[in-house]
């Protein structure tokens, strides 16, 4: 199969021809505000199943419902909570997906066999237009391989997808960069499945009550596992091995520079994931900035390009530093540290001597 590449130009670009592919139950890559998704008709079992087999996708990890209108999230609903009303005026269009009990309507291909489904109205003129347009609510997993970092540019989405799609909608590069906050709404208190660009604060602020946070998701030592069956995988992971480094940022340098220098002894190509500060302090193969340590939105934004852009260079490891930052920080952290399986060195301070801590006192 050949893959097409329809350039936007503008926000009345011809998308006819994807629309027809979506009603024609084929498959479509489309812009969103968080990360390209791999659009079909989600109402369709079998167009379902194609999203499954072009992403080599695991066939129990349930789709994400896309909508450009909220009377659609109430025609597959079971019932649509009295939160999901509240939250909707709050931010849809936008970086959030609820989870809700579903009818019939909607196959279990799509919802990887479960009862409920997940839906979200994106904040793209494309990804509405092409809902709109081809009258179908459109099933849409983030349109890279299984297992690789979602697709932030179309470049990406070809390089994944090219002769397993028929068509790619080229929006640029997206504005967000991480995908939605997920948020399970079929408890009575609300759950956090995979955290993002809308905070547990912002979420609190609007519902006037608690929001928890899936406890699947603290670490690879939880015993549980997260609810969201996408979470449980390793993912977002570049071919690289990713370490990171956390502590006092002059530490993390010396550290990841002594790490480098060892991989190197041993004929290791490597990388480092810096930020626009630290940039000139590594000594590695290749040194790339995510942004300026204070500007949360860029790092989102840069991460899975860079992860991809050192898979392009073919290192075998890579180190980053970390981006516990104020808002984001979250979601940040939980795709870098999935990408890392876990893999995480703590540089602390070693404790002071005691004859220094007597100076210090005299
Ligand atoms: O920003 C995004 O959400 C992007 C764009 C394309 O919209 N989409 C996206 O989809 O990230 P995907 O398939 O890569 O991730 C969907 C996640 C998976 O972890 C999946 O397990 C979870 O949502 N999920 C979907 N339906 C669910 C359900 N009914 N219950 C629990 N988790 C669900
Ligand atoms: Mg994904």
């Amino acid at each position: 199969m050949q893959t097409k590449i329809i350039k936007l130009e503008s926000e009345t670009t011809n998308i006819a021809e994807a629309a027809d592919l979506i009603r024609a139950g084929e498959l479509v890559a489309f812009p969103t505000e968080t990360v390209y998704g791999l659009g079909a008709d989600a109402l369709r079992a079998d167009a379902a199943r194609k999203i499954y087999a072009a992403k080599g996708r695991p066939s129990d990890n349930p789709l994400i419902v896309h909508i450009a209108d909220f009377a659609q999230l109430e025609a597959i609903a079971a019932n649509v909570p009295e939160e999901a009303k509240v939250l909707a005026d709050a931010f849809w269009p936008g970086p959030m997906t609820v989870i809700v009990p579903k009818n019939g309507r909607v196959p279990y291909e799509t919802t990887g066999g479960m009862d409920t489904v997940a839906v979200r109205m994106p904040n793209h003129p494309a990804a509405l237009r092409l809902i709109r347009e081809s009258g179908r609510l459109i099933a849409a997993p983030s349109a890279n391989r299984s297992g690789k970092p979602s697709p932030t540019e179309a470049a990406h989405v070809l390089c994944d997808m090219d002769g397993r799609i028929p068509l790619i909608l080229d929006g640029g590069a997206v504005g967000i960069g991480l995908e939605s906050t997920i948020l399970d709404l079929t408890e009575k208190t609300p759950m956090i499945l995979r955290p993002g660009y809308i905070t547990k604060e912002m979420l609190e602020d609007v519902l006037h009550m608690e929001v928890k946070l899936d406890p699947g998701l603290i670490g690879a030592d939880s015993q549980r596992r997260p609810k969201a069956p996408g979470m449980k995988y390793k993912h977002y992971a570049p071919d690289a091995e990713l370490i990171l480094v956390e502590g006092e940022s002059a530490d993390v340098v010396d550290t990841i520079n002594a790490l480098v220098r060892k991989m190197r002894e041993a004929g290791k190509k490597t990388g480092v994931i810096a930020t626009r500060e630290t940039r000139d302090c590594y000594r590695a193969d290749h040194v790339m900035s995510i942004g300026a340590r204070e500007d949360e939105d860029a790092i989102a934004r840069h991460l899975y390009k860079l992860l991809r852009e050192f898979d392009a260079l073919r290192v075998d490891v890579i180190y980053s530093e970390s981006f516990q930052t104020p808002r984001i920080g979250q979601a940040i952290m939980n795709r870098l540290m999935k990408a890392a399986g876990h893999q995480v060195i703590k540089v602390e301070k070693p404790p002071k001597r005691q004859n220094e801590r007597n100076d210090e006192t005299i």
